[in-house]
């Protein structure tokens, strides 16, 4: 199997956690565990959330390897992490020290083609991060109407041939449902007037913001955000601070003006006036972590 995710920022996260020995952390987004973890070397305990069961799987066999004690160091729970203040009660626990949002999908989701996450792999199209969802991405592709699709690819991917794509795409399943990413990939692809084999790069080029709106749809991530972080806000002890990794410009913004909004209510501090950005060195070995950027609140 091939690496379940490669955590950005890791040092940079983990520094803006400022994990003190004892202290409870809320991991909202837990993947693979790569920061989780650093926050356990640090003897931080963590309280690590996923709405996909195999993130908690995975975290949970490599907690045993490494002997580290579910329920006491680590505790594990299912959710959406909008519901952050109802899970960190159902689990008995006070004030938290720090919360932290490491946004988006996991290499393991995009790198498994059942899961339907890549415009490169044949796969069903589903892209739903949690299988508790019930709309799929092949429900919205053959569902919404012309008008709603252009909305999606404007409003979530920010896409200038909206017009075009939508188009293709309403004349397409007209002669058959759309059920496969390739099916969608080359279709978008063919809109923009690509003919025959189509090579993976322009097919990544042309698709990437149709399967960015897409998958933001499915998951409702923009909505989960702006609700999960007034909620982190609730459950911080003093002088507790939110870490924000996010990846792209959608999600950036409501971070950026949730943080502003805050510390003009005079509830804290806005710690990163710029985002903080992964070195070079970080994006050469891992070309994922480009587009990130890092914020953090602080509490008063
Ligand atoms: C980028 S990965 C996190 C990687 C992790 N920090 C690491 O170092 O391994 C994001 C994870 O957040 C989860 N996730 C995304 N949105 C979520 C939500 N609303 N509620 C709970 N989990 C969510 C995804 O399922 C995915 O496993």
């Amino acid at each position: 199997m091939s690496q379940f995710h490669v955590s950005v920022l890791l040092k940079e996260v983990v520094d803006a956690l400022d994990v003190k020995p004892g202290r409870l952390y809320l991991d909202a987004t837990l993947g693979g565990g790569g920061h989780a973890f650093e926050i356990l070397k640090r003897g931080g305990k963590v309280l690590g959330i996923d709405w996909d069961e195999e993130a908690l799987d995975f975290v949970r066999k490599k907690a045993e390897e490494l002997k580290i004690e579910l329920g006491k160091d680590i505790i594990l729970a299912k959710g959406n992490f909008r519901d952050i203040v109802q899970i960190s009660k159902e689990n008995g626990l006070g004030k938290a020290d720090a919360v932290l949002f490491d946004l988006g999908v996991s290499s393991h989701q995009i790198d498994n083609s059942n899961r339907g996450f890549s415009f490169q792999q044949e796969g069903p199209l589903d892209m739903r991060m949690s299988k508790d969802l019930a709309v799929k991405a092949a429900d919205l592709i053959n569902g919404l109407n012309k008008g709603e699709l252009y909305e999606l690819f404007t409003k979530l991917g920010e896409e200038h041939a909206a017009r075009t794509i939508s188009n293709a795409i309403i004349s397409a399943r007209g002669v058959k449902p759309i059920v496969t990413t390739l099916q969608l990939a080359d279709i978008v692809a063919k809109s923009f007037g690509l003919r025959g084999e189509i090579k993976p790069y322009m097919r990544a080029k042309v698709n990437q913001k149709v399967f960015q709106a897409l998958r933001i749809a499915v998951n409702d991530e923009l909505n989960n955000l702006r609700e999960a972080l007034p909620s982190a806000l609730e459950i911080l002890g003093p002088k507790g601070r939110i870490v924000v990794v996010s990846f792209h410009s959608l999600e950036d913004r409501i971070v950026k003006w949730k943080f502003i909004e805050f510390a003009k209510k005079g509830l804290g501090t806005v710690l990163t006036k710029h985002p903080i950005l992964p070195s070079q060195a970080e994006i050469d070995i891992n070309r994922r972590s480009a587009s990130a950027k890092l914020r953090i609140f602080e509490k008063n």
